[in-house]
């Protein structure tokens, strides 16, 4: 019989004849009592009209005139006691009126705390303490995130960088959005020379572009911090190409410029090899070919014995033996001179690498625009 049903009945019915029976039976009531309110306060409300509500119900349940609790203890156990018992139940009733006011129900209103849990906001019966929903089991794991990871653009990005900061270059960047000067005059591109047209430019206006290869950089830095001048600038550039398995009109590249005395075109050579063998493997060889720039004189490409086929012709290598890795050449003087060096005193070499390209050669993958649809089925894979 739980102390609610007991209330229902008188203390003879209960069969409770001494004092000490009473006093136990007020006491599991006031243990009832407070209970009750301790189970609303960690409930709580989830707004401040259910909070009235709720703790106006709480307080009419027990000291309501008509039917609450205490008017039913009064009517059930009190007044039927008998004459040997009414001083003891009358002692504790008084007891149990100071211990409800005690309580403060009326007080609840602001004490409530109003929280949103919905799982702990169905209504349950207060006094139902044993039928309430087991609480959550902290020692339950918890819910695992995914772990991102470096997209492989970037990864590649940061061992080029690597190599060459190991070499005492520092990293250079510069804008995106580039004036037709930077981009194109001062690197030695006359606006009526037909070398124009070797990059599909993406145009702002008619003197702002955006950048079609990091080159303009070139001449920024060597504004800024003059000679001598080891950088690589890597950056995003811009071409107005079609998007198809080997192009993007957004695209990324690493330049190396490098300005001293008396560079020669053997501490080209030598270090692109150095740079090609710490990124491939001490087996391959670097080849060689003329080419042309308007910026640099005289002009090559890079290309690197296939690193899979040794040379044998594979599928990377399409079937050629070697594959290309990048534009070079000597620092054309009069680029040396746009960006206020003197090229009697200071000469230098640059190239320019694509590294979307690198990484595709280096994971073999076929189509550049995984790079950029953010799949997480390609990118998990890096
Ligand atoms: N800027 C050239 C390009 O985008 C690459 C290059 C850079 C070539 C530096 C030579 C020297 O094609």
């Amino acid at each position: 019989m739980t102390i609610y049903d007991k209330i229902g009945k008188t203390l003879q019915q209960l069969g409770i004849s001494d004092a000490q029976g009473v006093e136990s039976l007020f006491a599991e009531l006031r243990k009832a009592a407070e209970q009750e309110r301790a189970e609303l306060v960690s409930r709580g409300a989830p707004n401040q009209p259910q909070r009235e509500r709720l703790c106006k119900a709480l307080r009419d349940r027990w000291l309501a005139r008509k039917g609450g609790f205490l008017s039913q203890v009064d009517e059930n156990w009190l007044k039927p006691s008998s004459r040997d018992l009414k001083p003891a139940v009358g002692r504790q009733f008084n007891e149990l009126r100071r211990f409800a006011a005690g309580l403060e129900f009326e007080k609840l209103v602001e004490a409530l705390p109003l929280q949103q849990e919905p799982s702990q906001q169905e209504e349950l019966p207060l006094g139902s303490v044993a039928a309430r929903p087991a609480p959550r089991d902290l020692t339950l794991p918890g819910l695992r995130r995914p772990l991102g990871s470096i997209h492989p653009v970037t990864r590649m990005q940061r061992e080029i960088e690597d190599i060459f900061l190991r070499l005492g270059f520092w990293i250079e960047s510069g804008p995106e959005i580039e004036s037709t000067y930077y981009n194109f005059d001062a690197l030695n591109i006359p606006e009526t020379h037909p070398s124009r047209d070797d990059w599909d430019t993406l145009y702002i206006d008619s003197k702002t572009v955006l950048r079609t290869h990091t080159s303009p950089v070139q001449i920024r830095a060597m504004e800024k911090y003059g000679a001598p001048l080891y950088i690589i600038i890597p950056g995003k550039c811009y071409r107005h190409d079609n998007p198809d398995s080997t192009h993007s009109p957004m695209f990324h590249q690493i330049e190396g410029l490098a300005i001293d005395k008396d560079i020669t075109f053997a501490d080209l050579k030598g270090t692109l090899d150095f740079f090609a063998k710490m990124l491939f493997g001490e087996k391959v060889r670097t080849r060689f070919q003329p080419s042309f720039f308007p910026f640099t004189e005289p002009s090559g490409e890079v290309a690197v014995s296939c690193f899979v086929c040794d040379g044998q012709g594979c599928r990377v290598c399409k079937e050629s033996g070697w594959i290309e890795l990048m534009g070079c050449g000597m620092v054309h003087p009069q680029v040396l001179r746009n960006g206020g060096i003197d090229p009697d005193k200071y000469c230098g070499w640059a190239f320019g690498l694509g590294v979307d390209r690198f990484a595709m050669v280096k994971h073999d993958i076929h189509d550049i625009q995984l790079f950029f649809q953010g799949d997480v089925r390609f990118l998990e894979q890096f």
